[in-house]
């Protein structure tokens, strides 16, 4: 991992200069690695920070953050530009984060209520975003919700110490009392403990006290199977009644006191501070801890009497108290003065959602299918797994013809039909020629058959999957000319409107006479460049339907003719966008920057 994970030194920073070791963009998107960062990526059931990366000229717009390829990568939506080696600033969403925590680390206390009252049970997994909870595998009743709140409670109010150390995976083995099925290797390993309770591995951030997390306000037990899952909910900091309404001088004499009173003091303090409303009701809180008069200021008077030997200890903590306290006094008036200054302008163009699309094949199969529709094809789509006879015998190719070999079928390892011959993975929508003469019996036939077809050859040209669009029209005097006009009209409206199509003399077994089609490059107009060299791009097959196929499909060829065409969707897709894929196999990759360009 080239990124320094600042979040698991203190996993209180809010903000933290970087520098940019990567940028990788995507339309508004952008994807950075930074030298160290503050941001925890999504893991071990915690949920990913967010907040913003600024720059010189530009900042994202964290949205997520992830471990990929063992690096922390920060998602999110660029505004303006980065670039590399740039010095940043990082700023996390420090409620998200510190609610985040919060929620964790009430996780591990709960299981560790659960694990001290009911030690039979075993944790599976958990999350602790938005939905928490814990599975194990056991079965508890009803009642012992109430008896693990009041435990994990319990432990809350004892303020204990959350300690986070890393070691070895050796050393984990010997220490942890549980280790889960597949520990992240990609991060360093890490245990956690919660005062003398036992040692958990874990990768996420953890407040530093129980008493942070103020109350668990709710705990709910489901049975599943074998499973139970223990569902919690945490307090919120501003809304907390409980502490709003408590009178702290009642509880507290500050000529003597312990460590307890201050961490309560403290604690009920946090919660005053971040539920305060504005500047007025902060200085308020402000002088009621710090004025003349101030339960801080009476603590630290206070301090000559707690005993000798408690003084250095009692006098750390009242100590690290005043700079909390103070650090959010001052953190709370700042974002007082950021939500003053911001203002709304409705005339900024709002941030989109993104939504997703068809898949480009799906789009030019759309497209193809509603151009025929306009000159009365139908579409039509036949079995993917295919007999043999359908796929090359009824279309005049028996048993044993070499024709057959242009065609690197796959054949399916089934018992033989004795009719239909052998099962194939269709090589061609051809095969629906036959099916379709079948179906409809009586011409006229007007049929657009588009379908995956599967070939065995892989390489810059060639997937092993691809689809095919067939062509195929039937009636009393069809002839070449029907055929020419269809595939003119099919050009000009699917490649535009000065494109002309030529057909050059071939052979296919199905169809007599057989043509190839090419069609006129749209760069030179047919006069000749460096794309299509002569003029003309060569784009599939074509023909009259031969009588004996029109026979097998139980058309009487002395009375009707037809033609068909197939050509390649990926082909026709390609050359209309003027796309250069330089290989057709990255359609069918999965890769994102790829795939939402269209
Ligand atoms: N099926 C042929 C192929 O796969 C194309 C074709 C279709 C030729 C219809 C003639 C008529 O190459």
């Amino acid at each position: 991992m080239q990124t320094k994970q600042i979040y698991y030194e203190d996993e209180y920073k809010k903000t933290l200069e970087a520098k940019v070791i990567s940028i990788e963009k995507y339309d508004s998107m952008a994807n950075i690695i930074l030298d160290q960062t503050i941001f925890y990526p999504e893991g071990g059931g915690q949920p990913s920070d967010q907040g913003v990366i600024r720059g010189k000229s530009g900042s994202l717009e964290v949205q997520q953050t992830i471990i990929k390829n063992g690096e922390v990568v920060h998602i999110g939506r660029l505004v303006g530009n980065l670039v590399e080696n740039e010095v940043v600033e990082c700023n996390i969403d420090w409620d998200r984060r510190y609610k985040n925590m919060r929620t964790h680390s009430a996780g591990h206390i709960v299981n560790d209520a659960v694990q001290t009252l009911f030690p039979a049970l075993i944790p599976v997994e958990a999350e602790h975003g938005k939905k928490s909870f814990i599975k194990y595998q056991g079965n508890l009743s009803q009642i012992s919700s109430t008896i693990i709140l009041e435990k994990a409670n319990e432990i809350i109010n004892e303020n204990l110490p959350i300690k986070t150390e890393f070691v070895s995976f050796d050393e984990l083995k010997k220490r942890a009392t549980w280790i889960p099925e597949n520990l992240p290797k990609s991060k360093p390993l890490r245990i956690m403990q919660i005062g003398n309770y036992s040692i958990i591995p874990d990768g996420g951030t953890q407040v530093k006290k129980t008493g942070e997390i103020i109350r668990i306000s709710e705990i709910n037990v489901t049975n599943k199977d074998i499973y139970v899952y223990i569902h919690y909910k945490i307090e919120s900091i501003p809304e907390h009644p409980e502490v709003e309404n408590k009178n702290l001088d009642s509880n507290i004499s500050y000529s003597s006191y312990n460590s307890n009173d201050i961490i309560n003091t403290k604690n009920q303090a946090i919660a005053q501070i971040s539920g305060a409303k504005d500047n007025e009701e902060l200085e308020q809180i402000r002088i009621d801890l710090f004025g003349r008069n101030g339960k801080i200021t009476n603590i630290l008077k206070g301090i000559k009497n707690v005993p000798q030997d408690q003084r250095q200890q009692i006098g750390i903590l009242i100590n690290e108290t005043k700079k909390t306290l103070e650090g959010m006094l001052l953190d709370q008036k700042n974002s007082f003065k950021e939500n003053a200054r911001e203002w709304f302008d409705p005339t900024i163009p709002g941030i989109k959602k993104e939504v997703g699309h068809a898949h480009l094949v799906t789009q030019a199969i759309n497209q193809i299918q509603s151009v025929f529709e306009r000159i009365g094809f139908r579409r039509a789509r036949y079995p993917e797994v295919e007999w043999d006879w359908f796929a090359f015998e009824a279309l005049n190719m028996p048993k044993g013809h070499p024709a057959r070999d242009e065609w690197e079928t796959f054949f399916v390892n089934n018992p033989e039909n004795s009719r239909f011959g052998k099962m194939v993975l269709t090589p061609h929508t051809s095969s629906g020629q036959v099916r379709e003469m079948q179906r409809l019996k009586v011409p006229p036939i007007r049929m657009i058959n588009i379908a995956k077809c599967y070939r065995r050859q892989s390489d810059i040209s060639h997937v092993q999957m691809f689809h095919q669009f067939e062509g195929m029209v039937i009636d009393e005097n069809i002839s070449i000319v029907n055929l020419k006009g269809t595939l003119d009209y099919f050009a000009q409206t699917f490649f535009g409107s000065t494109r002309k199509t030529r057909l050059r003399p071939y052979h296919f077994q199905f169809t007599e006479p057989s043509f190839e089609i090419d069609i006129s490059c749209g760069i030179c107009n047919g006069v000749g460049c460096k794309v299509c060299k002569a003029g003309w791009l060569e784009m599939g097959g074509a023909g009259m339907v031969h009588p004996n196929v029109l026979k097998a499909g139980g058309v009487n060829p002395k009375k009707y003719s037809g033609f068909a065409f197939g050509w390649g969707v990926e082909r026709v897709l390609m050359m209309q966008s003027g796309l250069a894929i330089p290989d057709v196999r990255m359609i069918y990759s999965p890769d994102l920057r790829f795939l939402t360009q269209f």
